[in-house]
């Protein structure tokens, strides 16, 4: 048993059975003042109103001190801890002699049409031994963990090939095991075509790869857009992986790609990226299960528009965020920085941009029963913050450090 006492703010309260938020109630979020939070084997039991934890009748199993892992917030806001529900970060070495390529002028196209890009990354990997991709990619793992992410999906996608992939869903497979945060996996084969393969040849070869990636795997993913995988192909793809691994879809980042329309199909979780929608795709994710989720980093670090999450809302749906943390379009893991840009660049409101990147998000990769809020029997999986913070000033005063303690 753990109590943690005199929490000047406790965000995130939702009732049980609430697993994504849509349309107006993204604007909202329980909260309580001066607060108590009881966890007992890793759960949340309980919470309530300090008034009442020191009131005469209250039980002495929630007195302050009655228990040596009792924790005194000193006022910190305490919040459920991030989820972010895509991300690259099984990878090997880096993506920086591109940057100066990126600075020059360089689409993110363009680059990858000289051989760079994802096949850039995709030699390396296949260069790196199992146990040194481990090492390298647990680095960023932890680094996530610090800053307060407590649930993450990774994808592979930098193999390319058998070997590679699976080499990947080994390393994520192992990292799962490995950290006190939840792991979701997905397998991206068709992240671009292997070297070696002609398009035809590659994308019959991620077919022949669903069967052993669903091994390892939670869910499959294709890179929907101009110069890399077509509808046709991620029609064929899903398919394949049908009953096997539930879709999660890269969608609309270069082009109106008819991704979103290919996964909303094939009913996958989520829809990723999405910098460039119309009306249509809008539409299209109306009345489905599927969460629209919006990638800030990169279209931070591309110079690309950001999603349109703002229409979303306004037209009835829900928004997740997530980091995309990878080589070549965010190399950067960092969910209070997303929550950021979602306020500042996506004109969310704080409470929006935290639904976002906590409950949305983890319903986003199928972790909403356990993740995502403050809710009796959900995992303490929590940030208590410095005295003094609350959900505006984290996002607005987006640097300075207010993590005093990941729970996990
Ligand atoms: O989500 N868009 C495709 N995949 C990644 C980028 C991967 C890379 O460039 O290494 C993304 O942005
Ligand atoms: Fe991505």
């Amino acid at each position: 048993m753990k109590l943690i006492y005199n929490i000047g703010l406790l965000v995130g309260i939702q009732p049980e059975g609430v697993l994504r938020l849509e349309g107006a109630d993204m604007a909202r979020t329980g909260t309580l003042e001066n607060a108590w939070l009881r966890i007992e084997d890793g759960r949340i039991v309980d919470f309530g109103k300090m008034a009442d934890l020191v009131g005469h009748d209250a039980p002495s199993s929630v007195m302050p001190g009655s228990d040596r892992e009792s924790i005194d917030a000193q006022g910190g806001m305490l919040m459920p801890g991030f989820c972010d529900s895509h991300t690259h970060v099984v990878y090997a070495g880096s993506r920086d002699g591109e940057f100066l390529d990126k600075i020059n002028g360089l689409s993110y196209e363009e680059i990858a049409a000289r051989g760079g890009g994802i096949l850039n990354s995709s030699d390396l990997l296949n260069k790196t031994s199992e146990e040194q991709l481990f090492q390298q990619s647990m680095g960023r793992v932890k680094e996530m963990m610090e800053k307060g992410t407590v649930a993450l999906e990774i994808k592979s996608g930098y193999g390319l090939c058998p070997g590679g992939e699976l080499k990947m869903l080994r390393v994520i497979d192992r990292i799962k095991k490995s950290v006190p945060a939840t792991v979701k996996s997905t397998f991206l084969g068709a992240h671009a075509v292997g070297r070696g393969y002609s398009h035809e040849e590659y994308v019959q070869a991620v077919i022949d790869m669903i069967p052993k990636a669903a091994e390892y795997a939670d869910f499959v993913d294709v890179f929907c857009d101009e110069g890399f995988f077509t509808v046709e192909d991620t029609d064929r793809i899903l398919e394949a992986a049908n009953h096997l691994l539930t879709p999660k879809i890269h969608a609309n980042e270069l082009a109106v790609s008819g991704g979103v329309q290919v996964g909303v199909k094939h009913l996958a979780l989520s829809v990723d990226h999405l910098e460039r929608t119309t009306e249509a795709e809008i539409s299209a994710l109306k009345g489905t299960w599927t969460m629209p989720t919006m990638l800030p980093g990169s279209s931070f670090f591309l110079g690309l528009p950001y999603g349109r999450a703002k229409d979303f809302i306004q037209a009835g749906l829900g928004v997740a965020l997530a980091s995309d943390y990878n080589p070549g379009s965010s190399p950067c893991g960092d969910m209070r920085f997303v929550m950021a840009q979602g306020c500042i660049k996506m004109r969310l409101t704080p409470i929006e941009a935290f639904n976002a990147v906590t409950l949305n998000s983890a319903y986003a990769m199928g972790v909403s029963e356990q993740y995502g809020s403050i809710t009796r029997g959900k995992k303490a999986a929590l940030i208590l913050t410095q005295p003094g913070w609350d959900l505006t000033k984290i996002a607005y005063q987006y640097q300075t450090p207010f993590i005093r303690q990941v729970l996990l």
